[in-house]
């Protein structure tokens, strides 16, 4: 089986996805998307063979492209270049959920910071204020007066790049000092851990404490059901606990795995190797 990788940079996620695809014997192309070039027809020949490509850019931008390219080209790619434009942006996280009756916090979007004012004293303090691109708990605001909001307001619409300009506002969301970070493969959960911290932000990036989380029924339902909302694919899904049930914060389309493989007993790698053979066997099905 040949399997085609888009990165710009080999983290040790990628690391370990190589090894278990050369363990088991896969030939690999890897595609450094900062050299590649795409024409609008003929895939480019690193492509072309490709049984089934795996998305892993780290820029947004290029995860979009890229995905679109592969499927203009007839090639599998995973994720779905829909799945990873719904994921990407926040804002189509967010109507993804809610339009599945996948249950989300309260959310509104606003565009000007005199409408996002309203929202923000609507849902009153704290409240949170988030990019609606953007990762690792970066430029996230927990707002907890009114004088806090108007100056970050001022700071995003006067300093902001256009994607500052959509305001997104959200009900905070009270939750026991951590949340619930679940991979998993077309809504079927590979494993899930918590990330506790001290600081109202739980990613592990921000350097939050894992330890593995044992899904009960209704969550397995949810990521299941977020899972579907977002056109399914490798997927990272975020809850958090809300006392008597669980609440989806977003789901991540090209998912880290790094934290959740060292803490938690399942070798995460060899089942997501275990999903992509079953998307490359669905190729190699068509063309026989
Ligand atoms: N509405 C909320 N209420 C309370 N905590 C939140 C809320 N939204 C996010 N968080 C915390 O902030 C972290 C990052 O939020 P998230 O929406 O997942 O953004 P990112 O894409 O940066 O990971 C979450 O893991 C969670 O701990
Ligand atoms: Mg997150």
């Amino acid at each position: 089986m040949l399997i085609g990788l888009l990165y710009s940079r080999i983290r040790r996620d990628e690391k370990l996805l190589l090894q278990e695809l050369r363990d088991r014997g896969h030939e690999v192309a890897k595609i450094d998307v900062r050299k590649q070039r795409f024409g609008l027809t003929d895939a480019p020949d690193d492509l072309a063979d490709c049984d089934v490509v795996v998305d892993r850019c780290l820029a947004t931008s290029r995860s979009l492209y890229a995905t679109k390219f592969c499927e203009a080209y007839g090639i599998p790619v995973v994720n779905s270049a829909d799945t990873a434009e719904t994921c990407a942006d926040k804002v189509q996280n967010s109507l993804a959920l809610a339009g599945a009756g996948v249950p989300t916090p309260a959310t509104d979007v606003a565009f000007t910071k005199e409408s996002a004012m309203e929202s923000i004293e609507a849902f009153g303090y704290p409240c949170v204020l988030k990019p609606v691109v953007g990762s690792w708990g970066r430029l996230m605001a927990k707002i907890d007066s009114r004088s806090a909001a108007e100056a970050i307001l001022e700071h995003k619409a006067t300093l902001g790049h256009y994607e500052h300009k959509v305001f997104y506002v959200q009900e905070f969301v009270d939750k026991p000092g951590r949340d619930i970070r679940v991979v998993a493969t077309d809504g079927e959960p590979i494993a899930a851990m918590v990330r506790s911290s001290d600081h109202w932000l739980t990613n592990a990036a921000k350097g939050a404490e894992t330890a593995e989380f044992e899904l009960d029924a209704e969550a397995e339902q949810l990521v299941k059901d977020a899972s579907d909302a977002v056109g399914g694919g490798l997927l990272g899904i975020d809850l958090m606990e809300t006392g008597d049930s669980y609440t989806v914060h977003e789901v991540n389309h090209t998912v880290e795995f790094k934290a959740l493989n060292d803490a938690v007993e399942t070798d995460v790698p060899a089942k997501v190797v275990d999903w992509l053979e079953t998307k490359a066997g669905a190729k190699q099905e068509v063309v026989a």
